[in-house]
C-alpha cells in the first residue's frame, strides 16, 4: 500500500505533477509514489454507488471538448440493460492539441487507474483504451505501463486492451469511434443507437476522453471537494491546454478552469511576436481578435458571449505576420478533406466553403456572400457535428479578418509573409500526422 501525501487542493499542477524531466512518472513505482494507490476495487456488475456521488459531487465535465456532466454519462449506460464496457478515447484528432498524448505518454498509469475508475462506475469488466495509428509512443508507453502492472502483481480486477484505430479528425467522435474498434471504417454510425446503448461489440459503452478518465482517477483519490477546490463553479477543476503559435514556450499548461488567457500566457513566457488572433478551442474552435482577447477568461461562461467555447481547449496565438485569411483557408480545406464522406451538406458544403476561402486567399471574393449562405446550409445538417465546428471556425474568421478579407479583394495585398502557423497534418486526405 502507498499512500502519497495528499496534494494542496489548490496547487497546480495536479494531472501534470510529477511529470517533467526531472521525474519520470512511467513506471509504477514512481507513480505510486506520486498519487498514491487508487483506492478503489472494481467489483464486475456492481456499479460504485459510492464512487458515482463522488464524481457527480465533483461536477467534472468531460474533458474531450463538450464537457458533459461524467456522472450523467454513467448514468445513461447504468439504464440500460446487458454487461456495460468501457472506453477510454485517446483519438485526439484536433492537430493543435496534444495534451492527451502527453498526459498518456508521461503519466500512462493514471489514465490506467482512470480506466479502473470508469469500470467501477459502471461495474464494466473489461476497458478498450483507443489510439490513433500514428501515436506510437503513446502505445509504447501504456503498453510497458501494462506490462509492469502485471510483472508486479498489480490487480486492477478488470482487463484491460489497447486498440488502434485510423488517423483522422473525425475517428475521435465516438461513434466513429466504437464503428472503428468494431472493425468498421471509422466512420460516425447513424444515432440511434448510440454508444450508450449500443457500442463496442454490441454492449452499453461508457466512453470517456483520456484526460477525463485521468481527472477520474484523481477524484477516486482525492474526493469531489478537492477536485472542486479549483474552478469555478459551473465548470469545476483543472484542465490541459494546448498553446502554440507566437508563445515563447509552446506546449501542454494545466490551468483552473476561469483563469485568463494573459496568466496561460505568462506561464508560457509570454508572447514570441505582435499577435492579431486567437483561435480558441481548435479546428471546431472560434477566432477571437487580440483586442477582444484582452482580459479574456478561459471557461465556457465567459467565451458563451463571444460565440467561444473552450472545446478540446487547444488555443493557437496567430503572429501578426501570419494571414489569417490564408491560414483559415488552409484549415477549412483541411476540415473538408476530413468530412467522413456520408452526409451531402458535409461533403458538399463544406468543400465548397473551403474553396471560396481559397479564392479569397488569392485576391477573389466573388464567393464571399455565398461563403455566408453556405455556413447557413451546413451547419446541423451532418451526421456528427463536424460541419458545424468547420463552419464555425470560417464564420469567425469573416468577422475577425474582415479587414484582411477587404485589403486581399479590393486591393490584392495580404500582409502576411507567407508563415503557416496552423498545423496541418502531413497526410491531409487520412489526417495522419508528421
Ligand atoms: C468531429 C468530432 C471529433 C471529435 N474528436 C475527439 C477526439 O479526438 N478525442 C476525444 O476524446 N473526443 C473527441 N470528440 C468528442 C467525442 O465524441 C466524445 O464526446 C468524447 O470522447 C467523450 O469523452 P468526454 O465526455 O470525456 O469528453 C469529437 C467530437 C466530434 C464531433
Ligand atoms: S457530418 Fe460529415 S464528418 Fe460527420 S458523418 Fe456526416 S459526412 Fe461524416
Amino acid at each position: 500500500m502507498t499512500a502519497a501525501t495528499r496534494p494542496d487542493a489548490t496547487t497546480l499542477p495536479r494531472l501534470l505533477g510529477g511529470m517533467g524531466t526531472e521525474v519520470d512518472l512511467r513506471p509504477l513505482e514512481r507513480h505510486l509514489a506520486h498519487h498514491g494507490d487508487l483506492p478503489i476495487v472494481v467489483d464486475p456488475g456492481r456499479p460504485d454507488q459510492a464512487l458515482l456521488d463522488e464524481v457527480r459531487a465533483s461536477g467534472l465535465g468531460g474533458r474531450g471538448g463538450a464537457m458533459f456532466p461524467a456522472s450523467r454519462k454513467v448514468d445513461a449506460v447504468l439504464s440500460q440493460r446487458g454487461r456495460p464496457v468501457v472506453v477510454i478515447n485517446g483519438a485526439e484528432g484536433e492537430p493543435p492539441s496534444r495534451k492527451d498524448h502527453v498526459l498518456m505518454r508521461g503519466a500512462p498509469h493514471l489514465i490506467i487507474d482512470g480506466a479502473v475508475v470508469c469500470a467501477a462506475l459502471v461495474g464494466a469488466r473489461e476497458a478498450t483504451i483507443a489510439l490513433e495509428q500514428s501515436a506510437r509512443r503513446e502505445h509504447r508507453a501504456l503498453e510497458e505501463a501494462l506490462r509492469e502492472r502485471a510483472a508486479w502483481g498489480h490487480d486492477d480486477g478488470i482487463d484491460i486492451h489497447l486498440e488502434t484505430v485510423p488517423d483522422g479528425f473525425v475517428v475521435g467522435e465516438e461513434r466513429s469511434l466504437i464503428d472503428a474498434l468494431n472493425g468498421g471504417p471509422g466512420k460516425p454510425t447513424h444515432a440511434p443507437p448510440r454508444p450508450f446503448e449500443k457500442g463496442l461489440g454490441g454492449a452499453p459503452t461508457h466512453v470517456q476522453n483520456a484526460e477525463t478518465a485521468a481527472q477520474l482517477a484523481l477524484i477516486a483519490r482525492h474526493g469531489a471537494g478537492w477536485f472542486r477546490s479549483l474552478g469555478t463553479d459551473q465548470e469545476p477543476g483543472s484542465a490541459l491546454v494546448t498553446l502554440s503559435g507566437a508563445v515563447a514556450r509552446p506546449g501542454v499548461y494545466e490551468i483552473p478552469i476561469g483563469a485568463s488567457l494573459h496568466d496561460l500566457l505568462v506561464a508560457a513566457g509570454g508572447l514570441a511576436a505582435p499577435v492579431q488572433a486567437y483561435l480558441i478551442g481548435g479546428y471546431i474552435g472560434t477566432w477571437i481578435s487580440a483586442r477582444e482577447a484582452e482580459g479574456l477568461v478561459l471557461s465556457n461562461a465567459a467565451l458563451r458571449p463571444l460565440g467561444a467555447s473552450l472545446g478540446a481547449r487547444a488555443i493557437v496565438a496567430l503572429p501578426e505576420t501570419a494571414c489569417g485569411v490564408a491560414e483559415t483557408a488552409r484549415v477549412a480545406g483541411y476540415m473538408a478533406d476530413q468530412s467522413a464522406g456520408q452526409c451531402g451538406p458535409c461533403v458538399l458544403g463544406l468543400d465548397a466553403i473551403a474553396g471560396g476561402m481559397e479564392r479569397i486567399a488569392h485576391g477573389d471574393g466573388s464567393q464571399l456572400a455565398d461563403i455566408q449562405r453556405w455556413l447557413g446550409l451546413v451547419a446541423g445538417r451532418g451526421e456528427c457535428r463536424h460541419p458545424d465546428g468547420a463552419a464555425k471556425l470560417v464564420a469567425s474568421a469573416l468577422t475577425v479578418f474582415e479587414d484582411e478579407i477587404a485589403r486581399h479583394v479590393h486591393a490584392r495585398k495580404c500582409t502576411g509573409d507567407g508563415t503557416s502557423v496552423l498545423p496541418i497534418p502531413r497526410d491531409s486526405r487520412t489526417g495522419r500526422r508528421a
